[in-house]
Parts: C-alpha cells; sequence; structure tokens
C-alpha cells in the first residue's frame, strides 16, 4: 500500500521519526525511494538544483507535472510494493492569483501525476483561503513556513523567525495552517527552539530543514546532501562530496580513453567554415 498524508500523522503520534528528500527524475525517485524515505518531494528547487536558474521563481506548473510523472516512475519501478508519498510543489504565481486558479493548479497535480498532495509556501490570508478550498475538493496540502524561497526577494535566504516579534508570528501561522487543513508542514531555516516548540504543540507533522533536530521529521534537498550542488546552504551540509568525486572518476574515465585532443585552434588561425545548421 503507498504511504497516505496520514501515516505521516500515525508516526508522529507513535514517536517514529518522518524522512522526506527531495527528487527530481525516475533515477533520483528510484534512489532516494530504495533508501527508504516515507516521502519523495518534488521540490521546486528543481529549478535551481536541474534547471540552473538562480532562484526558484522561473519552474513552470508544466515543468514540476513533467518532473513529477517521471520521479512517479521511478517510485512505481523502484518500490512497487510500498512507494513513499509522492508530494509535488506548487511553483510561484500558481496558486496566489486567485483561488479557482489555484485549485485547478493543484487539481492538476492529482490528475496529471502520481503525486497524492501538494505543498505551497507562506500563510497569507489568500493563502489560508486556497489551502481551504483545496482541503474541502479532497487534495491533501502541506504546508512551508520560515525561509520560504518563492518570497526570495522580501526575506533573501536568511534564517527567519530570529526576534520574539517574527516568532509570535510563526507561531500564529504554523497554527492557521493547521486550522486550515494542512495535514503537515515544512518549517525551513528558524532557530531550533522555536522549531521543537512547535512541533510539540502542533497535532499536524513538523518536518524541519535547518530547523535543529527536534522536529518530527526532516526533509533535505538531496542533492544538497550528496555534495552534487555548487551552491551548498550551510544549514544543510553535504553526506559526501558526490560532484568531486564525480568529477574525479568521470575525468579518469576520459583519461582512460586515451590522449586528449589537440587543443581547438583559436579564431584567428581557424580555417573559414560554413554556417552552422540550424537543428
Ligand atoms: O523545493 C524544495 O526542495 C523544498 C525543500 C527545501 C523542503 O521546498
Amino acid at each position: 500500500m503507498p504511504l497516505r498524508p496520514a501515516d505521516l500523522t500515525r508516526r508522529k503520534q507513535g514517536g517514529l521519526a518522518i524522512t522526506m528528500l527531495t527528487a527530481w527524475d525516475a533515477l533520483s525517485a528510484a534512489v532516494v525511494a530504495g533508501a527508504g524515505v516515507d516521502a519523495v518531494l518534488v521540490g521546486d528547487s528543481l529549478a535551481m538544483v536541474v534547471l540552473g536558474h538562480a532562484t526558484t521563481l522561473p519552474v513552470t506548473l508544466e515543468e514540476m507535472l513533467h518532473h513529477c510523472r517521471a520521479a512517479g516512475r521511478g517510485l512505481a519501478a523502484a518500490a512497487a510494493h510500498h512507494p513513499p508519498l509522492l508530494i509535488c510543489d506548487l511553483p510561484f504565481l500558481s496558486y496566489q492569483c486567485g483561488a479557482d486558479e489555484a485549485v485547478a493548479a493543484a487539481g492538476r497535480v492529482l490528475k496529471e501525476t502520481p503525486a497524492v498532495a501538494v505543498k505551497l509556501e507562506g500563510a497569507e490570508p489568500e493563502t489560508l483561503t486556497v489551502i481551504d478550498r483545496m482541503v474541502r475538493s479532497g487534495i491533501p496540502v502541506m504546508g512551508h513556513l520560515g525561509l520560504t524561497p518563492q518570497s526570495v526577494h522580501q526575506l533573501g535566504y536568511r534564517r527567519q523567525a530570529g526576534d520574539p516579534v517574527s516568532q509570535e508570528r510563526l507561531r500564529r501561522r504554523a497554527l492557521a495552517l493547521q486550522e486550515a487543513g494542512c495535514f503537515a508542514l515544512v518549517i525551513e531555516h528558524v532557530p531550533a527552539e522555536l522549531a521543537s516548540e512547535l512541533s510539540a504543540s502542533l497535532v499536524i507533522p513538523v518536518i524541519g530543514i535547518g530547523a535543529g533536530d527536534g522536529c518530527d521529521g526532516q526533509v533535505r534537498v538531496t542533492a544538497d546532501l550528496l555534495g552534487l550542488t555548487s551552491r551548498q546552504p550551510p544549514f544543510s551540509p553535504p553526506l559526501m562530496e558526490g560532484r568531486a568525486l564525480a568529477v574525479e572518476v568521470l575525468g579518469r574515465w576520459v583519461r582512460e580513453q586515451g590522449p586528449a585532443a589537440a587543443p581547438a585552434p583559436t579564431p584567428a588561425t581557424r580555417p573559414a567554415s560554413p554556417a552552422a545548421p540550424h537543428c
């Protein structure tokens, strides 16, 4: 049986840790499923990690659907009998332009991919309305507070909720998300004591990243844990130097093939060639 959102609550009630990792395609989904995670998130961080954008803002709903379908195929192949819960991020501006459009975007995730839930950022009054509409339409929603990368131009990538006023605001927003019907909450880059306190006070599971060890569960961007990214967040240290390792072993393979080609001629000495075809 695939995991359901309610299973995460049962894990919290049973005092069991919850693990969630990101995936962006069939290959990475199969790897994280093989590791035995409870939940796989097709996060909009794929905009930066995989698509090479500077922020998460440019990724589109179509791209999220495409990558989520691929991740779903990877899970089906790797963990056919007990697949983890598959969750897809709603990208920037797919849920901020009115409740109808937001429900339609979340509905597309459930209709067109094997994901069983969506995640979205923030707890503004409009966002709470949208979450309520989604939940009442049968769409499970995971919230996301603290450092919310879709608000990078307002918040930066700094640690959030550092002072008592913003901590109180975060407490109110977390409770509002629970009351709006979120089945779980991701909390990113906030003080560990606050995250522990929220984990203890909320009924829904609190899944932390850069939020200390006292949360009900932990989520990480898989490429960060594997050391594959060039810009590593300070609150998510790598478990291995995957990028350097890959460059080294692939470089060894390249060298084993024989002497490298001579350097290309400089433009000044290169012979004239016909225009490149448009292909
Ligand atoms: O997009 C993402 O990968 C995320 C995680 C950092 C939780 O939202």
